[in-house]
């Protein structure tokens, strides 16, 4: 009899490779496909939790990295871990640090033993090691813990990759090995490869030596500078070879058109700063494409962010008024901005798992696509 994990999915109904589903975590049940705003310093920037709640989200993000920095692991550990400090009831997910740190270019120095970098805040010096990620997150309390990776540039060469995946399996023993609260917390593993078929069945096939560990599946590495094409034919190709009993999670991908193609891959997870980015600077997601509230255009539009959209957002405020508190720097503007644009990609995700249910995503994936590239809002 194989032991339980922590975390648990059960496939519901599968549409050509889409899939909807229901994952368990010891925080409650999340509805797959499902979007998950990123909330990296313990708050999805400028939401209160109970808004979260009303706008449909039911999981959230942190990251290892700048918890660690910034109040300290361990001082979330006093306030009783990460849904405590910040008042969040629903699962949480926590990046490893991988990709944070590895995004800090000349900062940062990659050793077998873990990674030694100057922190962005002060310069100070520091390292994470697979063993120190896992205590972070361990300290912190997520559901879902990830592992300690390197997230390679999209058009890395062969050459770097194979050393990289071979050291990141190394890395992922050491993390399974270090992991202290296995029965509390889910190990999802990450499968690099760059835009290599032959390359992500490598770093899949190591890693699934220790898949007895593992509640789930991420697909790393991608969205990270390669062609759109090479990233929806590598998703493509691997994402069905994953364990079809755990979660596949693609990390980093909130463009609309992108969480479409993968959801059709068979992907159940996805994140993404873009709309809490995009949206405190003015940048909204409309049916009709991206919507720049700032432009003249919009001074006297009496009209919702959205037509189509049933947000809080939508149904109270013109676009008129939105782009009045952008020109006057009103911090309301980006809440309403960034409210507006996780309902949108949280709705997307529920409409795609309802068109699964029904035998319909590929009518409703190509519906979205027309009208969103005819930008006219
Ligand atoms: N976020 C986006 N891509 C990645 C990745 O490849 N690894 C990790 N740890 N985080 C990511
Ligand atoms: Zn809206």
């Amino acid at each position: 009899m194989e032991k339980k994990l922590p975390v648990e999915y059960e496939l519901l109904k599968k549409d050509g490779k889409a899939r909807a589903g229901v994952i368990t975590t010891p925080h409650g049940k999340i509805e797959t496909p499902v979007f998950m705003p990123v909330g990296t310093q313990a708050t999805v920037k400028s939401m209160t939790p109970e808004e979260l709640e009303e706008m449909g989200a039911e999981i959230i993000l942190g990251n290892t990295y700048h918890l660690y920095l910034r109040p300290t692991d361990e001082l979330v550990a006093k306030f009783g871990g990460l849904h405590k400090f910040m008042n969040w009831k629903h699962p949480i997910l926590t990046d490893s640090g991988g990709f944070q740190v590895f995004s800090l270019g000349d900062l940062r120095k990659i050793k077998e033993e873990g990674v030694h970098f100057r922190s962005h805040i002060d310069g100070s010096k520091h390292f994470i090691s697979p063993e120190k990620s896992i205590n972070i997150q361990n300290n912190l309390g997520s559901d879902i813990v990830m592992l300690f990776d390197e997230c390679p540039p999209g058009l890395s060469s062969r050459e770097y990759l194979i050393p990289s995946i071979e050291r990141t399996t190394r890395w992922a023993r050491r993390c399974v090995e270090a992991h202290k609260r296995p029965n509390e917390q889910g190990l999802f593993a990450i499968v690099q490869g760059g835009i290599y078929e032959d390359l992500r069945d490598k770093s899949y096939n190591e890693l699934k030596e220790m898949d007895e560990y593992f509640s789930g599946y991420a697909v790393g590495g991608l969205a990270v500078g390669e062609p759109r094409e090479d990233m929806y034919r590598i998703l493509d190709y691997i994402v069905e070879k994953l364990p079809s009993n755990k979660p596949r999670y693609l990390m980093g991908v909130g463009e609309p058109v992108d969480m479409l193609e993968a959801v059709e891959s068979g992907i159940d997870m996805m994140d993404c700063v873009q709309p809490t980015r995009i949206g405190r600077h003015g940048t909204v997601f409309t049916k009709y494409g991206r919507l720049v509230i700032k432009n003249a255009s919009y001074a006297e539009d009496d009209r919702p962010l959205d037509e189509g959209c049933q947000c809080y957002v939508c149904r109270n405020y013109t676009r008129g008024y939105i782009r009045h508190l952008f020109k006057t720097e009103e911090i309301l503007g980006a809440r309403l901005a960034t409210y507006h644009n996780l309902y949108f990609l949280l709705k997307l995700m529920k409409d795609a798992r309802k068109a699964i249910l029904e035998d319909r995503f590929i009518e409703y994936k190509e519906e979205f696509l027309k009208n969103y590239s005819m930008g006219k809002s």
